[in-house]
C-alpha cells in the first residue's frame, strides 16, 4: 500500500491557532528573526525539535497515574531501572532531568585536565558542555557525509582512518569517543554496526572510553536492521542491546526515542566513573533513585522506551518521514540524502545560493518557512557553529535546516501542507535576503541571539 497509516487512533486534540502571513511577518520581527524566541501558539506546523515533543501513548498515561513519587527507593525507578539494564545491560544508571544534565555529569567529570573529545559529530550541547568544562571537542564525520546528496546508507559514521590518527596523536589525553546515533546535526544519519564496532576495536588499543549519545537509538537500529545485511533478521531491540554491548558508557535525551516530554539518563559499566558521576548528580540533579524526574516521568519513560522499539511505530516513523523528504526532492528542494529518521534536512547553502554563509542562508530559509506557512524549523549551520577567530568569521561545515518530525504528532495532510509551502517559497527565492547577528551570548547563541535582515 502507497498510503501511510499511522499506527494509531487519535483521542485527544490540540488545537492549532491559524495566522495570516501579515500577522507573522510581524511576529517575525518582534522575534527580533529568531525561531526560538516565537509563541508556539503563533506556530501553525512546529517542526523545531523532535525532542520533547512526542504524543504519549494511553499507556503511557495510565502508568503515570500508578506512579511512586518517594524520595528514595521509589517503586518507578526500579520499574525504569529493570527496562534500561534490559536495554543497555549497563550496571550504573542515574535518571537525570534531560540529556544535557547527564552530559554536564559525565564529561564534567571525565574533562580532568584539559582533554580531547572525538565524535562522529558532537550535539551542540554536547560540544558546548566539553567546552564549558575546559576541553576540547573535535568531530570526525566520515568522508561520504560531505557529499549531501550521496545516497551513502550510513552517514552518520565516524571517519575510522582519522580516529586512529587522532587517538594516536592524543594519546593519555583522550577523555572518551563519542559516537551521536543517529548523528543530528550530520543530517539525522544513522551509524552502522560494523563502524561501531570497528571504533570499539580502536578503543581497546588506545585504551579510551567509548560513549553512545544515543537518544535515537531506535531509529538508528531500524536503519541498521534495513541496510546492513548482516543485521537482517535480529529485532530493532535486539540491534539496539547489540550497539549498547560495544559501550562503555551511553548518555541519553529520553526526550527523543524515549517518546516522553523530558528525561533523561546516564548508564555505564564503571564502578569509579559511577562513584563520581554519582556525587555530582546528587550535587545537581537530586537523590539517585530520582534524578531530576518525578515518579510518574520515569513511569512514562518505562513504557515510552519500550514502545519505541515496536515494529510498526518504526516502520511508520521512518517512512513519514521519507515521505515528505521524496516529494521534496520531486520538487527539486536540496534535501540531504539519504532522509534522516527524525528530520528532513535540507541544504540551504545549495537553495539560497545568492546568500554567502556569513549571512546565514539556512536562516532565511527557516524566516521564509514561518512567514509563508506558520512552520517553525531550525537553522543548523553557520548561526549554530560558525565561529569568529580574530575578527575572521568561520563557517559551519554545513548549511542545513532541520524539519524536525515530532513523534506520533502530525499527520499525512500536515505533511502535504509543508510540501505546499515549500512550492510557493521556491518560486520566490530571490527575493530572500540574509541576515547579520546584532546580539549574541558567549554559549549556543542560535537561542537567543537577536537578527536583522542584510
Ligand atoms: C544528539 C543529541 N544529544 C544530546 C541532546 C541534548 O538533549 P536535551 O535537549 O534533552 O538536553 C540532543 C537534543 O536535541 C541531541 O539531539
Amino acid at each position: 500500500m502507497k498510503t501511510i497509516i499511522e499506527p494509531f487512533k487519535i483521542k485527544v486534540v490540540e488545537p492549532i491557532r491559524f495566522t495570516s502571513d501579515i500577522e507573522r511577518k510581524k511576529i517575525l520581527q518582534k522575534a527580533h528573526y529568531n525561531s526560538f524566541q516565537i509563541d508556539s501558539e503563533k506556530v501553525i506546523i512546529d517542526l523545531l525539535t523532535d525532542s520533547g515533543t512526542s504524543a504519549m501513548s494511553h499507556h503511557q498515561w495510565a502508568a503515570m497515574m500508578q506512579a511512586d513519587e518517594s524520595y528514595a527507593g521509589a517503586r518507578s525507578y526500579h520499574r525504569l531501572e529493570k527496562v534500561i539494564y534490559d536495554l543497555t545491560q549497563m550496571p550504573y544508571f542515574f535518571p537525570t532531568h534531560q540529556g544535557r544534565a547527564a552530559e554536564r555529569i559525565l564529561y564534567g567529570v571525565l574533562s580532568t585536565k584539559k582533554k580531547i573529545f572525538i565524535s562522529n559529530t558532537h550535539f551542540d550541547t554536547t560540544r558546548a558542555n566539553i567546552e564549558y568544562a575546559g576541553s576540547i571537542a573535535i568531530d570526525i564525520p566520515c568522508k561520504e557525509a560531505i557529499d549531501t546528496s550521496s545516497e551513502y546508507p550510513f552517514k552518520g559514521n565516524i571517519d575510522l582512518e582519522k580516529l586512529e590518527i587522532h587517538l594516536k596523536k592524543y594519546q593519555n589525553k583522550t577523555g572518551a569517543v563519542i559516537l551521536t546515533v543517529t548523528n543530528n546535526t550530520g543530517g539525522g544519519q544513522p551509524v552502522s554496526m560494523e563502524n561501531i564496532k570497528q571504533t570499539r576495536m580502536l578503543c581497546n588499543k588506545y585504551k579510551v572510553l567509548l560513549i553512545l549519545d544515543c537518544c535515537r537509538i531506535a531509529e538508528n537500529a531500524w536503519f541498521i536492521r534495513h541496510k546492513e545485511q548482516k543485521q537482517a533478521k535480529k529485532t530493532y531491540l535486539q540491534i539496539a542491546q547489540e550497539m549498547f554491548s560495544y559501550a562503555d558508557a551511553s548518555v541519553m535525551s529520553a526526550k527523543k526515542d524515549g517518546l516522553v516530554n523530558m528525561g533523561g539518563f546516564l548508564t555505564m559499566r564503571d564502578k569509579k566513573l559511577a562513584e563520581e558521576c554519582q556525587n555530582l548528580l546528587i550535587i545537581t540533579e537530586g537523590f539517585t533513585t530520582y534524578g531530576g524526574l518525578s515518579g510518574r516521568d520515569m513511569e512514562a519513560l518505562s513504557v515510552g522506551l519500550q514502545e519505541v522499539f515496536d515494529k510498526d511505530y518504526l516502520q511508520y516513523r521512518i517512512k513519514s518521514t521519507a515521505y515528505l523528504g521524496e516529494h521534496l526532492d520531486k520538487l527539486a528542494i536540496p534535501v540531504v540524502k539519504p532522509f534522516g529518521g527524525h528530520a528532513i534536512y535540507i541544504d540551504a547553502k545549495q537553495l539560497y545560493h545568492h546568500i554567502p554563509p556569513y549571512q546565514f542562508p539556512g536562516q532565511a530559509l527557516v524566516c521564509d518557512l514561518y512567514v509563508k506557512g506558520g512552520i517553525r524549523a531550525v537553522e543548523i549551520g553557520s548561526l549554530m557553529f560558525g565561529k569568529s577567530k580574530n575578527g575572521k568569521f568561520i563557517p559551519a561545515q554545513w548549511e542545513l535546516v532541520r524539519l524536525a518530525m515530532p513523534r506520533r504528532v502530525y499527520t499525512q495532510s500536515h505533511v502535504e501542507y509543508i510540501i505546499e509551502v515549500f512550492e510557493s517559497i521556491k518560486k520566490n527565492i530571490y527575493q530572500s535576503k540574509g541576515f547579520k547577528i546584532i546580539y549574541e551570548p558567549p554559549f549556543l547563541r542560535h537561542f537567543t541571539c537577536k537578527l536583522k535582515p542584510i
